[in-house]
């Protein structure tokens, strides 16, 4: 008696803290580097708000350790592969993408490409496998009474979790890089008129044949993509429901798109109702730096500073290419701080400092700071947006060559090519860049767009959130081409219906002549057969 009305009474404290708490119980699906970084803000602001938090992580993250403390509930699972494997992979993917690339014909560099995301969608399967084939985890997973799943789906495979646990899914990704989520599986209108699709270094002004090739690359990406992807993500989706099952029709019943770029930095588009754009959600005012830093900065007097950095996942570049750049580095009057954890190279200059790591967003909303050199990565773009400095773009991999083909067509940034620039091109960019007045108007012209709206991309991202979990889900903002074929998204087949009228008007038309013709001729040739 006494044991049970113990437990009753903890169990009503329990519903009375959840309940005070007034928090959602949100599942996050598992993702790494930039990604994991662009996803962070949003559920620290979520555990500020009451929520709580997990986060699936597979025993191969890079990212995360499950043994450290964090406001995060982390619920780990086991993966086949080792993050040894996980990390060569990757590290040969980087070598494609930042040295092979550049002297591949197309034809060599497709192949090696297709080969690579094969070999990803792999590593993805066996990541899924860890969750959705072990019992334990599924089990855990079920028993959790999760409200809604939030994932970034480079990895795929939430949308088959959310329907298995049958709760609302909400996306945040940047744009799918090659694959053709948005466009093709959540009907977002992307004419290929004036929408340059995602990687084809297009801008939204394109000559004809630009838009030729616009048109046969949204083609060839659907084709491409079916066959290396959505074939067998569709085999792996049909196993697991036993029933035959299109994988991209069920990323497509997702609820909420929320899209990290804004206005600023992407080309205008149409989009749908459950398509929110978020871009620069972990903006945040710049900081004091740290004393050493700080007073490095302050050396640099009216010349000021210039910020350079390849991301976190460039540890080191060659050796060559390193005094290539120190070299260059070596001869502008601006004070620069690299982060590199590389060999430091021969020909570094007494201007120029490397640090392990830098306070970048600090860096970049200093006073002093007159460029930022990025390898062009989505946050590092969005925290010099946010802070109004022009760029040097020297892009590696993934979507960062888009990246910066929209900030230089927007005038905030030069572009360069790692592998084929000299020392005095590199020179010469960032003098340009930091001299030319164009790109700091640029630059300060996109901040303003950036914070001049309504409510700030975090809140709004915070805000989708929790109006789907409060509405169980959005599909009122659903719209009805998911359920059209592809010839009547188009109206084809009202337009053949229109042809067909057309084309019987014209029977009649013709008959009715020939018809008037027959008599009217029929008979003056019997008049003229009777006069002879
Ligand atoms: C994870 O964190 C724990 C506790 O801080 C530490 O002992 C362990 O070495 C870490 N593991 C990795 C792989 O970093
Ligand atoms: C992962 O593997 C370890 C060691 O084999 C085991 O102790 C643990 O329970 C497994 N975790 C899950 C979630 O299956
Ligand atoms: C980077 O460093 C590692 C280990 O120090 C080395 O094995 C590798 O060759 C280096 N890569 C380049 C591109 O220099």
């Amino acid at each position: 008696m006494k044991n049970q009305e113990h437990l009753s009474l903890s169990v009503l404290l329990l519903l009375f803290a959840a309940w005070g708490a007034n928090g959602e119980n949100i599942l996050v699906w598992y993702t790494e580097g930039s990604h994991w970084i662009n996803l962070k803000p949003v559920l620290e602001t979520l555990v500020d708000k009451g929520h709580k938090v997990t986060v699936l992580v597979p025993s191969s993250s890079m990212f995360m350790n499950v043994s450290e403390p964090s406001r995060f509930g982390y619920e780990p699972f086991n993966v086949s592969f080792s993050l040894e494997e996980a990390t060569k992979f990757f590290e040969e993917y980087l070598y494609f993408s930042m040295y092979e690339i550049d002297h591949l014909g197309y034809l060599q560099m497709y192949i090696k490409y297709m080969d690579l995301m094969k070999l990803d969608l792999q590593f993805s399967l066996k990541l899924l496998d860890g969750v959705l084939k072990s019992e334990k985890v599924m089990k855990r997973l079920k028993e959790g009474k999760y409200d809604l799943l939030f994932s970034d789906p480079i990895y795929p495979g939430s949308d088959l979790l959310a329907e298995i646990l049958d709760i609302p899914l909400v996306f945040s990704l940047r744009f799918s890089l090659v694959h053709n989520w948005e466009r093709y599986c959540a009907q977002l209108p992307a004419p290929p008129s004036f929408v340059p699709g995602a990687m084809s270094k297009l801008t939204d002004k394109m000559d004809f044949f630009e838009r030729v090739w616009n048109f046969i690359f949204y083609a060839l990406q659907d084709i491409t993509i079916y066959d290396v992807y959505w074939k067998e993500l569709n085999r792996y989706y049909s196993e697991i429901k036993g029933t035959p099952i299109n994988a991209c029709e069920m990323m497509g019943r997702a609820d909420i798109w929320l899209i990290r770029t804004y206005w600023d930095f992407d080309f205008p588009r149409p989009f749908l109702p459950n398509f929110i754009f978020v871009g620069g959600i972990h903006g945040r005012p710049a900081k004091p730096l740290p004393e050493d830093i700080e007073e490095f900065v302050q050396s640099s007097g009216d010349a000021g500073i210039v910020v350079f950095t390849l991301g976190s996942f460039i540890k080191n570049i060659t050796t060559e290419r390193g005094n290539m750049i120190a070299s260059a580095l070596a001869q502008i009057p601006q004070k620069i701080l690299w982060r590199y954890s590389g060999e430091k190279p021969a020909t570094l200059g007494a201007n120029t400092r490397i640090y392990d790591w830098i306070p970048q967003n600090d860096l970049l909303g200093h006073p002093k700071t007159r460029a930022f050199i990025t390898h062009g990565g989505t946050n590092g773009i969005y925290e010099a947006i946010y802070h109004g400095v022009p760029m040097l773009g020297l892009p590696m991999f993934a979507d960062q060559p888009d990246n910066l083909v929209h900030v230089e067509a927007k005038g905030a940034a030069r572009v360069l090519n790692m592998n084929f620039m000299t020392t005095e091109d590199l020179r010469d960019a960032v003098n340009a860049v930091i001299n030319e007045k164009s790109y700091k108007e640029s630059a300060m012209q996109l901040s303003r767009i950036h914070h001049d709206r309504p409510i700030s991309p975090l809140d709004e991202a915070v805000f989708w959130i929790e109006y789907t979990i409060r509405n169980k889900g959005a599909k009122h903002l659903r719209v009805q081409a998911h359920e059209l074929t592809w010839y009547q998204y188009h109206s084809l087949d009202v337009a053949v219906f229109f042809l067909f009228i057309v084309l019987f008007i014209m029977y009649l038309f013709i008959k009715t002549c020939s018809f008037c013709f027959r008599r009217c001729c029929g008979r003056k040739s019997t008049t003229k057969r009777k006069a002879e």
